[in-house]
C-alpha cells in the first residue's frame, strides 16, 4: 500500500507539466495517498526540498490545468550522478551525489518518485531504479524524442505555436514576395519542424534526419516562381545540417559532464542567407525559440498529460516501478525505463541529449515523411 509519493519535474519547461502534476495528485487523493513535489527537479531531490501538494480549493495545486510552466519548478542539466560541485578554492569537481538523493527519499518515506522529463531525466530515473529507488517516468519534451512512446507531453502545444507562426509568416511572404524562414526547436530531432510544416502548409522543411542540399531548396523556390508563386515559406529545425556540413551551434556552455552543452541556434539564419544569395529573393528569418515551450497547453496536451499522470499513479499502485507511461499504437500503455535508455547503459556517466543518449528521431518511413513528400514539401534531399 502506498502512503506518500513525490513528483519531480525536470528539464526545460513545457506546456502540460502542471496538467500531469494535477492528474497524479487527483488520482492519489482519490486513493488516500499523500502527494509531495520536489522543488526544481533533481536539484530538489538532492537538497531534499519539497512541498505538500493538494488540489483542495485554496491549495497550491488547484486551478493549475491550463497554466504553463511547472508549479514545482524544474531544473535543467542536473545530472546528480555526475554533479558539478564548486570547491571553496574555486576549482570544480564532479561527484556522484545519487546516494544523498536515495537517502533523502528513504528518510522522507516516499514510496515512489514520479519523474517528469525527457531522455536525460529518464536516464537518471532508470539509474535510480537500479539503485533501489521506486520510480515511474512520464515522458516530457517539446522535441518528441523520447524512446518507446509515440508522443511526449508538450509536443502538441509546440507544434501548434509553430503552425500559427507559419500562418502569420505566410502573410508577409505573400505581400512582399519574400522567402520567410522559421527556425524551430527540436534539438537533434525534426518532429516539430516536419509536423508544423505540414500543418502550416510550408514549402520546404529541413530536419536533422535529412542533411540538406541547399540547391534542392533553391529549385523548389524557383519552381514556385515559375508557376507565379513569388514567395516561399521554409521551416528549419535548429538541428538541421547541410550535407557535409556541421551542426550550427550558438554557443557551447559549461553546465557539466554528461549533459548537452551545445546551445543550438543559427541554422535558420544560415539557410535564409544562402537562399537570398542563390535566388535573388529577399529572405527573412524568424527564430521562434521559447514561445514553443511556454503558455497554456492545447486541449490535446491537457488530455495527454492527464492520461499520463493518472496512468503513472495507477502503475505506482500496481507496484510497476522502473517504468514509464507511453502511447503505443495509439493507446495508453507503459514501457520499461531500461528500454527507454537503450544502449546508454552505464549508470550515471551520461544523462541526456548527448551523442550517447538514446533518442527517437524521425524515421524515413514515418507517415509524416511520406505525407510531406506526397504533397511536394521539399525536404532538402
Ligand atoms: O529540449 C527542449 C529544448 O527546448 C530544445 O528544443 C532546445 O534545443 C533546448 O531545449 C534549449 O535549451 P535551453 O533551455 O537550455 O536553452
Amino acid at each position: 500500500m502506498l502512503k506518500k509519493v513525490a513528483i519531480l519535474a525536470n528539464g526545460g519547461d513545457v506546456s502540460g507539466f502542471n496538467a500531469v502534476i494535477r492528474a497524479i495528485i487527483k488520482t492519489a487523493e482519490r486513493n488516500g495517498i499523500e502527494c509531495y513535489g520536489f522543488i526544481e527537479g533533481y536539484k530538489g531531490l538532492l537538497k531534499n526540498e519539497y512541498v505538500r501538494l493538494s488540489t483542495n480549493n485554496d491549495a497550491n495545486a488547484s486551478g493549475i490545468l491550463p497554466k504553463g510552466g511547472s508549479i514545482i519548478g524544474s531544473s535543467t542539466n542536473a545530472n546528480v550522478f555526475n554533479y558539478k560541485v564548486e570547491l571553496p578554492n574555486g576549482e570544480v569537481e564532479y561527484k556522484d551525489l545519487s546516494d544523498i538523493c536515495i537517502q533523502n527519499v528513504k528518510d522522507d518515506g516516499f514510496d515512489c518518485v514520479f519523474t517528469l522529463g525527457g531522455d536525460g531525466t529518464q536516464k537518471s530515473a532508470r539509474d535510480f531504479f537500479l539503485r533501489g529507488m521506486n520510480v515511474i517516468g512520464v515522458p516530457k519534451t517539446i522535441d518528441n524524442d523520447v524512446e518507446c512512446t509515440e508522443i511526449t507531453f508538450g509536443y502538441n502545444t509546440a507544434v501548434s505555436v509553430a503552425t500559427e507562426a507559419i500562418d502569420r509568416l505566410h502573410t508577409t511572404g505573400e505581400t512582399h514576395h519574400r522567402i520567410m524562414v522559421l527556425e524551430v526547436m527540436g534539438r537533434y530531432a525534426g518532429w516539430i519542424a516536419l509536423e508544423s510544416a505540414i500543418a502550416g502548409g510550408a514549402d520546404i522543411a529541413l530536419i536533422p534526419e535529412i542533411p540538406y542540399d541547399i540547391n534542392s531548396a533553391v529549385k523548389k523556390i524557383q519552381d514556385r516562381i515559375a508557376v507565379g508563386k513569388k514567395f516561399s515559406v521554409v521551416v528549419v529545425a535548429e538541428g538541421a545540417i547541410q550535407k557535409d556540413g556541421e551542426l550550427v551551434v550558438e554557443n557551447v556552455r559549461n553546465n557539466g559532464k554528461g549533459v548537452d552543452n551545445n546551445k543550438l541556434g543559427g541554422a535558420g539564419e544560415k539557410v535564409a542567407k544562402q537562399l537570398e544569395e542563390l535566388t535573388g529573393l529577399e529572405s527573412r528569418c524568424t527564430v521562434l525559440g521559447y514561445m514553443q515551450r511556454g503558455g497554456t497547453p492545447t486541449a490535446y496536451d491537457r488530455v495527454l498529460s492527464t492520461k499520463y499522470g493518472a496512468k503513472a499513479m495507477e502503475l505506482a499502485m500496481e507496484g510497476k516501478f522502473g517504468t514509464i507511461t507511453v502511447i503505443k499504437n495509439g493507446k495508453l500503455d507503459y514501457a520499461t525505463l531500461e528500454d527507454v535508455v537503450g544502449n546508454n547503459k552505464e549508470i550515471g556517466a551520461v544523462s541526456g541529449n548527448t551523442p550517447e543518449s538514446s533518442i527517437r528521431k524521425v524515421k524515413m518511413d514515418d507517415d509524416l515523411i511520406k505525407t510531406a513528400r506526397n504533397i511536394g514539401i521539399c525536404l532538402g534531399d
